[in-house]
């Protein structure tokens, strides 16, 4: 690439709960990249759907979220103009991204949760043959359902709690049995999760039989696939994995939580929650939480980055894998690049690192053949 610029697009927003948090990220990373180096094109994802491209944010780098969200950008033949004077391009379009992949170079997503990490939005990058940042459609929808995450784990044979998974319509159509099923292989205290959410959003602590119905209750209304959990009473500690087929694992981390479990609010207002980077745990542990960190990227087929969750119960020393993460929190203040600071590597240069790593990645993908004749 020489000495020209990289140029890279952020798509962000989203359909999610999770669309602040992505515009906050998106925010950081503009004020993070070397101007010198980058050019940068944000691509917002509105809450309905709608994209908007803005060149003319780039170089504004508005101070306040509401200014990202409002900004208009200039008008560009490839798009359609709305009433309001923003360019739109509807999301069902994705004709209108081939367009967009001519202005860069590499995307970097950072929409969280359905349609951001469940490798809808890199399917639609893989059409465009864009390289771009962070784990492919497998990777990606594998670690957005925990019921198929924690079945790749089980396979693995990766230390996990006891878990039933079911559907929606099991549930409903047979509420008495499907609560004796979890009664027998769980027992009490139990949590119930939306398969697909993220953000702790429908996720619930049960005591007892009328608290499991009325948390299946919550986390259907959500998803169409849910998951039962075995209560573990447990530490949470974090690390975070950057690399591609060859990886490199942060410190470990710990969230040390004021409520009783780490939800929406204490995750994203910090209501009583602390971090404590490095976790103060004895080294066989961080090591088995590198350890089983890598394996679970492995299986998964991740790249660029992950934050691997953990369960470790202290007295009884032992560990469980919770989840893996594949477009984690990624504000400066946010656990997984504070786990790469806290190893040396700062925020700027994590993202040039995961740059490289998309591209390299696309690099990689374009030697594969694929037409048979090629080979005659
Ligand atoms: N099996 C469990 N035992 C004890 N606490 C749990 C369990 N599962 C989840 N939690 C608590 O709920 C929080 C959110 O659950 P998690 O599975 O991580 O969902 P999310 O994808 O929303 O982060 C965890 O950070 C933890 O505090
Ligand atoms: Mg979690």
């Amino acid at each position: 690439m020489g000495n020209e610029k990289i140029r890279l697009g952020i798509i962000y927003g989203g359909k999610s709960s999770e669309h602040e948090v992505s515009l906050r990220t998106a925010l950081s990373i503009m004020k993070a990249v070397d101007a010198n180096r980058y050019e940068v094109t944000p691509i917002y994802v509105q809450l309905d759907g709608s994209w908007v491209k803005g060149d003319a944010i780039a170089g504004q780098l508005p101070e306040r979220i509401d200014a990202l969200r409002l900004s208009s950008g200039s008008p560009d033949e490839n798009t359609e103009i709305s009433s309001t004077g923003r360019q739109m391009i509807p999301s069902s379009k994705p004709a209108s991204l081939f367009s967009i992949g001519q202005q860069v170079d590499v995307i970097f997503p950072v929409v969280h949760g359905p349609n951001g990490e469940d490798g809808t939005i890199q399917g639609m990058l893989e059409l465009a043959n864009l390289p771009y940042v962070g784990a492919g459609v497998m990777a990606s929808a594998v670690g957005m359902d925990k019921w198929m995450m924690k079945t790749v784990f089980a396979q693995t044979g990766l230390p996990q709690v006891k878990y039933v998974g079911l559907l929606r319509s099991q549930w409903e159509n047979n509420r008495e049995g499907t609560m004796d099923r979890i009664e027998h292989e769980l027992g009490y205290p139990c949590f119930v999760k939306p398969a697909n959410m993220g953000s702790s959003v429908g996720v619930n602590k049960a005591k007892n039989r009328e608290e499991l119905a009325t948390a299946l209750n919550v986390a259907a209304k959500f998803d169409r696939r849910l998951i039962v959990e075995e209560f573990v009473s447990a530490r949470e500690l974090e690390i975070g994995v950057l690399g591609n087929e060859e990886m490199i694992t942060s410190v470990v981390g710990e969230i040390i939580a004021a409520k009783e479990f780490y939800d929406y609010e204490a995750k994203y207002k910090g209501a009583g929650t602390e971090l404590a980077i490095p976790a103060m745990v004895p080294e066989h542990v961080s090591e088995q939480i590198a350890d089983v960190a890598k394996k679970a990227f492995q299986a998964l087929d991740g790249s660029g980055l992950s934050r691997v969750d953990f369960f470790w119960d202290e007295k009884n020393d032992k560990l469980y894998i919770n989840e893996v993460n594949t477009m984690p929190g990624f504000t400066p203040f946010s656990m997984y690049p504070m786990l790469f600071q806290a190893a040396g590597i700062s925020y700027s240069e994590l993202i040039d690192r995961l740059v490289q790593l998309g591209i390299e990645r696309h690099a990689d993908k374009q030697r594969n053949i694929v037409d048979a004749e090629e080979l005659e």
